[in-house]
């Protein structure tokens, strides 16, 4: 054998150890925020739980109504965060291994606006919808609504006082993939904050007295649910300003060829 064939037949050899090496990796990053999700869910269920029993042992400990009446009261927010929590998990459990059907984005877009639309007028929220496309994308449909009602819910929550919200559908120049836009103008999210808002529990919405803060979940089950439909999701912030996020979702084989725009 010449040496030249020596040497081919060492970087073959090379390159299928990287190929396997790439794909060890992948399956230990997957292990990895599998095992990341557990954590954080265990510290959290941890903190509700302390507080829990700091505040029974509070109201059992004194005798007088008003101190009772506000252990109770801080026992069922610990509660009621726990239950929005595991709501949260349960939507996130499911976010992978199911049916998916093809369907318009605009049809989502309009389904969900039916539903949030009486909350957005009621937050002085004005809803501007720009359907600039039809693109037809092989989805999930229930998780795909929940992606988008997260979004608006989000936009809506940063604009506390009112605001413009934005909802465009469009397909993308060379026509292969379907884009949702969901913008508003308000408070933006500071630069710093950005790389952290997609993981799982990173919240900035502090808890009321009636427990009905951010499980911070929200973009974690977005992600989740856009990874598994093989598309990307981008988010543009200013502060003071607003935020967009723009999800970009793979265009149906059999309809990518009549370009709907
Ligand atoms: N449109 C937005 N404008 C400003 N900040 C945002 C916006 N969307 C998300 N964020 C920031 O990202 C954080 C994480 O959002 P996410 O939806 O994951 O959790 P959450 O809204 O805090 O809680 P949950 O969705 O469970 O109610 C928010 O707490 C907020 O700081
Ligand atoms: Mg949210």
């Amino acid at each position: 054998m010449s040496s030249h064939d020596e040497l081919s037949q060492q970087v073959e050899s090379l390159q299928q150890q990287i190929e396997d090496l790439q794909g060890q990796l992948m399956r230990a990053q997957k292990m990895s925020s599998v095992g990341e999700m557990a954590a954080s869910i265990t510290h959290e269920f941890n903190n509700i739980l302390t507080t829990t029993i700091n505040y029974a042992k509070m109201g059992l400990r004194h005798k007088n109504d008003a101190t009772r009446e506000k252990a109770f009261n801080r026992i069922l927010s610990a509660g009621q965060r726990a239950a929005r929590i595991t709501t949260g998990m349960l939507g996130y459990a499911r976010s992978t291994g199911v049916r998916k059907e093809e369907i318009d984005l605009s049809q989502i877009v309009s389904d969900v606006l039916i539903l949030c639309e009486k909350d957005l007028q009621m937050n002085r929220v004005k809803l501007q919808t720009d359907i600039l496309g039809h693109p037809v994308c092989e989805v999930n449909i229930s998780h795909l609504q929940q992606v988008l009602l997260n979004l608006i819910v989000n936009a809506r929550q940063a604009m506390d006082g009112g605001g413009m919200l934005y909802v465009t559908v469009r397909s993308s120049e060379d026509g292969s993939m379907g884009e949702l836009e969901v913008r508003d103008t308000g408070a933006g999210i500071p630069s710093e904050e950005l790389p952290k808002i997609f993981k799982p529990f990173f919240t900035t919405k502090e808890a009321d007295t009636n427990g009905q803060g951010g499980t911070g979940l929200g973009l974690a089950f977005c992600r989740e649910v856009i990874e598994s439909h093989k598309g990307k999701m981008r988010v543009a912030s200013t502060v003071g300003q607003g935020t967009s996020f723009t999800l970009m979702l793979p265009v149906a084989a059999a309809t990518e060829s009549r370009k709907s725009a």
